[in-house]
This record gives structure tokens, sequence and C-alpha cells, in this order.
């Protein structure tokens, strides 16, 4: 348990510097914005990185030899430098830019599944998954003539672990060939033991996935350490932009799998009868890159460690202890999800008795607190878990100790209204 761990700070000690430098909250001084699981807000520095990038270096990359072709080709090469580094990649070959952790899914599911799949086979995804990584590996089960399979859920919104043993037990650990899963839940903030499956993926030969949308912006991830052979993100969930996330992938993979989209960089030559394709990573970059939101993810990446991945990793620990601690003393409130603080992270998924968490949501933003409310893209969980939504506060390195109190104040106050 982390509980007891970090006394809870004041709101002086905590400091609001990290908040000015986010202009859109720095100019909304009451909005509480705790809707960080969808999207973060953006630095000054993100912003000013893409709108230096448009005013001074804007041309299409890589296809010409004037200067100013030259100098956007690296600003894209920099950023994809900046990426490798910040995983840990082997190399920046294995760096793959996409529009978002959406995009890499498909991609994945699309191009591993060419590659991977046979009738009979199976691809392993959990209940807990986002949309994005559960239909992605459900179609291309569909088309292979495979079929998708899901670790079930506890009660507690972790995932049931001893299913693996059953697979192993009943012989369709054999059959499995991919297996998909997050980081941390996006609906509970359940943290996956991510080590322990990549482990058991490794007995199996099971090429496995993780989708870290969820984790990345919240601590550093080493994707040699994970044991994962693909890992996904998103820049907008990350202080940076929409419009760019990444693909990693084992080198020795993708350059075995087939391309997903077709045309522009990705092309080597082109014949009536036949193309053949750039080296990597090009050949998973088809069409002009959205460099500007490249360059912006990259500058949040920088911006995380100037000032400083510890820093804001254990601010962000302190924040989730104090919300859990006094959103589990609300009476009437169902907070969902893990009870050990170690397995869970920034994400807290409640419902009010009698009351529907539309109505939670609306009333908290009268108070200029910005929550979600819905099923958050996890059909599936909500299904296993017997719930039709839940309201869903989700934090970033930027909310305060008074920000949670004000949460709960209007939480009690919503309570009492309806
Ligand atoms: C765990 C998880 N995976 C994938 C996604 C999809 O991310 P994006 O919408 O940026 O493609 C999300 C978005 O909320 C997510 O939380």
């Amino acid at each position: 348990m982390i509980s007891g761990v970090f006394s809870v700070d004041s709101k002086a000690e905590l400091g609001e510097e990290i908040r000015e430098e986010f202009p859109l909250l720095a100019n909304n001084s009451e909005l509480a914005y705790l809707d960080n699981a969808a999207t973060s807000q953006k630095p000054e520095s993100v912003l000013s990185a893409m709108n230096r990038y448009y005013r001074e270096e804007n041309a299409n990359v890589h296809r010409s030899l004037y200067k100013l072709a030259e100098i956007s080709t690296l600003a894209l090469e920099n950023s994809r430098a900046v990426v490798r580094q910040y995983l840990n990649a082997a190399s920046s070959q294995e760096i793959i830019f996409t529009k978002s952790s959406t995009e890499g899914l498909n991609l994945c599911a699309w191009s591993l599944g060419e590659l991977l799949l046979s009738p009979g086979d199976i691809v392993l995804v959990s209940a807990l998954e986002h949309h994005s990584n559960f239909v992605p590996w459900q179609q291309a089960a569909n088309r292979a003539d495979a079929k998708l399979v899901a670790i079930p859920v506890n009660e507690d919104a972790t995932l049931n672990i001893d299913f693996l043993e059953t697979l192993e037990k009943d012989g369709r650990a054999e059959k499995i060939r991919i297996l998909a899963v997050a980081h941390i839940s996006n609906a509970f903030g359940t943290i996956h033991p991510i080590r322990a499956i990549s482990a058991w993926c490794r007995k199996h030969d099971i090429t496995m996935v993780l989708d870290a949308a969820q984790s990345l912006p919240h601590f550093p991830i080493d994707v040699q350490a994970t044991g994962a052979d693909f890992l996904v993100f998103s820049g907008h969930k990350t202080y940076g932009p929409m419009g760019a996330g990444v693909l990693w992938g084992h080198e020795k993979w993708l350059e075995k799998m087939p391309p997903w989209q077709t045309g522009g960089e990705m092309i080597s030559t082109v014949r009536l009868e036949k193309s053949t394709w750039n080296e990597l990573p090009y050949k998973f970059e088809a069409g002009t890159p959205n460099v500007a939101a490249v360059v912006g993810l990259a500058a949040a990446l920088n911006w995380m460690i100037a000032t400083g991945l510890s820093r804001l990793e254990t601010r962000e620990l302190k924040l989730g202890e104090h919300a859990y601690e006094k959103l589990v003393s609300v009476k009437g409130l169902k907070l969902y999800g893990p009870v050990d603080l170690n397995q869970r992270r920034g994400v807290f998924s409640f419902n009010l008795e009698g009351i529907h968490s539309h109505d939670v949501a609306q009333y908290l933003d009268k108070a200029q607190i910005a929550i979600r409310s819905g099923h958050h893209c996890a059909q599936p969980a909500m299904r296993h878990l017997g719930i039709q939504s839940t309201a869903r506060a989700s934090l970033a390195v930027y909310n305060t100790i008074h920000e949670v109190d004000r949460l709960v104040d209007a939480i009690v106050g919503a309570r009492e209204y309806f």
C-alpha cells in the first residue's frame, strides 16, 4: 500500500507552478479539469514548439533537396530520436509515428493479423480493454477465421490472471498467437501485471501488444523492460497535441509485417504489376505525416523530462492517494477498481447510489469541475461488472489537492441535490 507513505501537502506546498505552465488552465483559474484520461492539457512549451514549426520550418518532409524541406525533415527525425530515447527503444527504426493509440492498434491488428493468424488460432485480449484495443483484434480474428478470447475481470476490476492457467490446462494456450492488453485500464485505473503477462507470453511464444495510452502519461516506460513486442501511446494524453501517437515494435516483427496503408513515403518502387516498400520506420508511415503534432509530442516528452519525471510521478501519487481516501469516505458513493493503491493509478470511476452518472457530471460541470460519464469506450468491461456507466474523474500533474477537495464537496452536493 502507498497509503501513509506521503503526507498530504497543503495547497501552497504543492504549488500552482505546474498549472501556470498550461495556458488553458492559467486562463481558467476556476476550472478543475479532471478528464485527463480522455485528453490532457498542453504546456506552453508544446504550443510554442508547434507554432515555431509552422512559422519557421514547415515544408513537406523527405522528398526534397531544398533547405527548408531538410529542416522540416530534421524536425521530424529529431522528434523520433526523442521518442526513441524516452522509451529506451533499440533503434529509431522501431518508432512509427501514428495519429493515435487507436491507429497504432489498428495497424498492429491488421498487419500482425496478416502475418500471424490462421484459421483456428486465438487472439487473447482482456475484458477490461478500451474498444480501441478490442475491436481491431476482433476484426483481425474474424478476417483470419481465428477466435477472440478475453481474460475475465474480477469484481474489483482487476484481471482474473488465473484464467491463464485455465488456458494452459485446456490446451488453448498453444493456439494463442497474439495477446493485446492495456497497461492501465482507462475505465477503472487498474494497473495490470504486465511483467507477469509478458513472461507468460514468452513461455508460450505469444506476441504481446501493450496499450500504454493510460500509463505513459504517468510514469516512464522502458519498452525493453516490459517484455512486450509492441507498445502504443497517444501524444494528446501525454501533454502533447492531438494528431500524433507512437507505435513501438520490435524490429524483428516490423521487418516481417506487411504494410498497413500504402502510398507516399512508404514506397520504394512502383511498377504496374508490383510495388516494393521503403525501409523501417517509413514502411509504416504512408502519406504526409503530421510533423507539427510529432514535434509537439517530442516537446511534451521533453517537458516531462525537464520538469522531472520522478517529481511528476510523486505529485500524482500524492494526489491519487488523497482522492482515494476522500472518495471512499463519501456516503452512498461506490468507487470501482482495486482497493490496493499499488494496483491503481489516477482514474476514479464511481457511482452515487440512485443517481445517474450523467446527472452527477452535469451537476459538477455547474461547479466548473470537468469529469466524464458513460461507458468510457469499455462496454465489455462494464458488462462484466454489471454496470451501465460510471462518473470518472482522472488526474494529471497539474491538478491540485484543492481541486480534489472541490470534486468531493461537489459530489456530496450532488448527492444532496438529487
Ligand atoms: C487504454 C486506452 N487505449 C486506447 C485509447 C485510444 O486512444 P486514442 O483515442 O488517442 O486513439 C484510449 C483512449 O482513451 C485508452 O484509454
